[in-house]
């Protein structure tokens, strides 16, 4: 199967110049499945709950949804993307899956909000679903969700295949950080980031560190791009690959765990 990423250089508020430079970009490359950043069409420093919420969509029907939906649709591909989501007096940092043939398959929304996203965003309410999409079966957290490895964990214990990753990266730990969650589950990570940067809260500027790239359920590091540049990638992988727990003969890496010592 192929899969892929876009790394993104969004301009802050410009929702259809944002999406259309997505869509390009998708157009030219090679996948089946393909992961855009979070907040990938709105960008990311938002001043107050009421600057988002004007610029968040409905997922169902809404310009950027739509326009994915249509791009899956011509180039016969899945979609993740982050994006500010509507939801009546709501503002969600969510991400969506749509597919060529059921449209908007999947929602999730952030469970963990990251230091201004708490004033800015409802914290997510939607569970750790996964989604068959033919060739394997996708799962999606969203950028700092990445400190909990509960949220890989359980998206591993449901049988995803490939955790896919909508971020917007402040901080340096998250694509060595990935590594280790690709391993620990088995699984195939693939983190979409952004690069640029943005101050649109005075003394609060926030540089992303773009390093978007793709993980083998044995941590080979398939690609990481550089901290600079928009670009796009995919790869061949083989799905097979994240379905072999054990990693001897006698240690499985979901059915070893002592859940009777965890006493939660
Ligand atoms: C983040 O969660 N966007 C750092």
């Amino acid at each position: 199967m192929k899969v892929g990423f876009i790394q993104t250089d969004p301009v802050f508020g410009r929702v259809r110049e944002n999406v259309e430079d997505a869509v390009r970009k998708i157009e030219a490359l090679d996948a089946e499945l393909v992961v855009l950043p979070e907040l990938f069409s709105t960008g990311y420093q938002f001043r107050c709950r009421a600057e988002a919420f004007k610029l968040a969509e409905e997922a169902r029907g809404g310009y950027t949804v739509s326009r994915l939906i249509e791009t899956a649709r011509k180039k016969k591909l899945f979609i993740v993307a982050g994006l500010a989501e509507r939801v009546e007096g709501k503002v969600y940092n969510s991400s969506v899956l749509v597919g060529p043939r059921k449209g908007l398959a999947g929602v999730y929304r952030k469970a963990h909000l990251f230091w201004n996203e708490k004033k800015v965003f409802s914290a997510g309410d939607t569970a750790f679903d996964v989604y068959d999409i033919g060739k394997a079966r996708v799962g999606m957290m969203i950028c700092f969700d990445w400190i909990f490895p509960e949220a890989a964990r359980t998206l591993a214990l449901k049988g995803a295949d490939i955790i896919c990753q909508p971020s917007n990266l402040v901080l340096p730990y998250c694509p060595q950080a990935m590594i280790t969650r690709s391993i620990e589950n088995r699984v195939f990570s693939i983190t979409a980031n952004r690069v640029g940067s943005e101050e649109r809260i005075k003394g609060r500027a926030l540089k992303f560190i773009g390093q978007s790239q793709i993980v083998a359920p044995d941590g080979t590091v398939i690609y990481r791009a550089g901290g600079k540049k928009a670009e796009g990638k995919s790869f061949k992988i083989s799905i097979k690959d994240a379905r072999k727990k054990n990693i001897n003969p006698l240690n499985n890496v979901l059915t070893d765990r002592r859940t009777d010592l965890f006493n939660l």
